[in-house]
């Protein structure tokens, strides 16, 4: 499987917290927000950079500068619960928005709302917590390359092997960063043990 775990033990105690049932909304969006951060590290590990350098008050100094800009899309509704801790790691960041809704029926998404930046000169993060079934962020990934973009990433909280297969076989480009990859999905595409429903959780529309 083309995926990168980010065994990092703070993803990993956040993660837990993000898991447990007691943990009610506002502690869960601050605890996504951090863990976050973690994951998109990973994700902008290896990004290209060039040589550049600067006066310092003592002298000249070489260091890197990022090749090309960052943009960001994060998956409504629940891919919003990341974005805060990306617009701070880069905050030039072009954020682009896409929502997408899963049929509780078919578990097949439809899109109701899309609003990209440019991206053909850029390095793109798509931001959605639950990678389940793995339609949502096949057709996200469509959508964005069809708008232009030629480097992509996922960044999840939790992926399911159904999910990183689907997505994996549709973009192999496509590399995918996340805190966990679970054990499979239940009769209704939901990750187990996953979290729940990361969008109800996270905006305390829990039924
Ligand atoms: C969730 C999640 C993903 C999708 C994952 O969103 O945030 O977008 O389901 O499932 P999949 O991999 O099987 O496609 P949902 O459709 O529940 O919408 P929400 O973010 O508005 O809660
Ligand atoms: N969407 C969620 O919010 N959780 C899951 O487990 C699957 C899809």
């Amino acid at each position: 499987m083309d995926v990168t775990v980010v065994e990092h033990p703070l993803a990993q105690h956040l993660l837990l917290a993000l898991r447990d049932t007691g943990t009610e909304p506002s502690r869960f969006r601050a605890i996504t927000k951090r863990l976050t951060v973690v994951l998109m590290l990973e994700a902008a590990r290896d990004l290209p950079t060039h040589s550049a350098s600067v006066d310092t008050p003592l002298g000249r100094a070489e260091g890197m500068l990022l090749d090309k800009p960052i943009v960001t899309v994060p998956i409504l509704r629940a891919g919003l619960g990341m974005l805060d801790a990306v617009v701070d790691l880069f905050p030039s960041v072009r954020v682009g928005y896409l929502g997408l809704r899963r049929d509780e029926a078919t578990f097949r998404p439809s899109e109701y709302y899309v609003n990209l930046p440019r991206m053909e000169d850029a390095y793109t993060f798509v931001l959605d917590p639950m990678l389940a079934t793995g339609g949502s962020a096949s057709a996200a990934v469509e959508q964005i390359k069809a708008a232009g973009a030629p480097w992509i990433r996922m960044v999840a909280v939790v992926a399911a092997p159904e999910g990183v297969e689907k997505l994996h076989s549709s973009h192999p480009d496509v590399g995918i960063y996340t805190a966990a990859v679970d054990d499979g999905l239940d009769a209704n595409a939901y990750i187990v043990p996953g979290l729940g429903d990361f969008g109800d959780r996270l905006f305390g529309t829990e039924p």
